[in-house]
Parts: structure tokens; C-alpha cells; sequence
């Protein structure tokens, strides 16, 4: 997965798993730093200390992080990750759209430009980095609730 890159990939491992960072798809949540501080601090260089805490406890951090801007790959037999199934999308208050499954992204022309299980689409409009979030959303005081409205009452009827 996350097999288009588009901004320098990062790695960082031990013998029983890698992890990749790529900071371009990466809007700040904090996620993986609330989820755990000691292996993931912005304060230090590098920012990922792969070695400080058991590698299920990392990877449980790693699919908090809903941009895919983190992936791991067990290299001790641990499971890998398994996209979410069925697919998720989820609109974020004042923000992106979160999507979480086996998704390949495509452009006009038909190309795939991402296929990952975690992304945040720009719903604002303003990112520079479309069809990925970049934050703008934050300058530009983007607001919007992000509520799903019903759907018809017909919906689903096959008849
Ligand atoms: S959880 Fe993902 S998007 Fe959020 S700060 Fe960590 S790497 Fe960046
Ligand atoms: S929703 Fe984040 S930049 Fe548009």
C-alpha cells in the first residue's frame, strides 16, 4: 500500500518492524503521539524511536493515523495491516474527509495517484496538495459540521 509516493519517504526500524513516514501526506492530528509519546516525539531528530516501545504497541499507534502518512511492515511475523472492509468515509467537523479501506485514487485520466487504506481527502476546497488535505482548511477558517444528511426515503430500494 501507499505505493505512489509523491514526497520523500522516511524509514525507521528494528529487526521486527519498519515504519515509513511520509511527511507530505502528514496534517498534524497528533494521533500517533497521543497514542504513543515515547516512540513518536516531535521534539527530537529523528522524530520516531522505533526501539522504545514493543512492535504491536507501534503498530496499533500507526493505524490511528488517519492520512496514511504511517505505515509499518512487520518483519517479525506480526500481523500486517488489513484494509478496513467495507470501505469508510468520514467527514471530519471544519476539516478533511477521512477514508479508510482498500482505496485507489485516481485522476481525471483514469491514473492511480494513491493506493493506500488511510486518507484524508480536502473537502474545503483551498488544499495545495489536492486531492490531499493539507491543512488549509485551518487558515482559511473553513467551516462546515460535516453532518451526513438523510438519506431519501427511497434510498436503497431496488425495485
Ligand atoms: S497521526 Fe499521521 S497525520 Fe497525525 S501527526 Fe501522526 S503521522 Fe501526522
Ligand atoms: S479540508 Fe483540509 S485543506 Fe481542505
Amino acid at each position: 500500500m501507499a505505493d505512489t509516493e509523491r514526497g520523500p519517504r522516511r524509514e525507521y526500524r528494528t529487526d521486527q518492524i519498519a515504519v515509513q513516514w511520509e511527511p507530505e501526506y502528514c496534517i498534524h492530528t497528533a494521533n500517533c503521539i497521543r497514542s504513543l509519546p515515547e516512540v513518536f516525539n516531535p521534539q527530537d531528530r529523528p522524530w520516531v524511536h522505533v526501539d522504545r516501545a514493543p512492535a504491536d504497541a507501534i503498530a496499533e499507534a500507526i493505524l490511528r493515523c488517519p492520512t496514511g502518512a504511517l505505515h509499518f511492515r512487520r518483519l517479525d511475523g506480526g500481523p500486517q495491516e488489513a484494509p478496513t472492509d467495507p470501505t469508510e468515509i468520514r467527514p471530519v467537523r471544519n476539516g478533511p474527509l477521512y477514508v479508510r479501506g482498500d482505496i485507489e485514487l485516481r485522476d481525471e485520466a483514469g491514473r492511480t495517484i494513491r493506493h493506500d487504506t488511510r486518507l484524508a481527502l480536502c473537502r474545503c476546497g483551498e488544499s495545495r496538495h489536492k486531492p490531499f488535505c493539507d491543512n488549509s482548511h485551518r487558515l482559511t477558517g473553513f467551516s462546515d459540521p460535516g453532518r451526513i444528511a438523510s438519506p431519501p426515503a427511497d434510498a436503497g430500494s431496488t425495485t
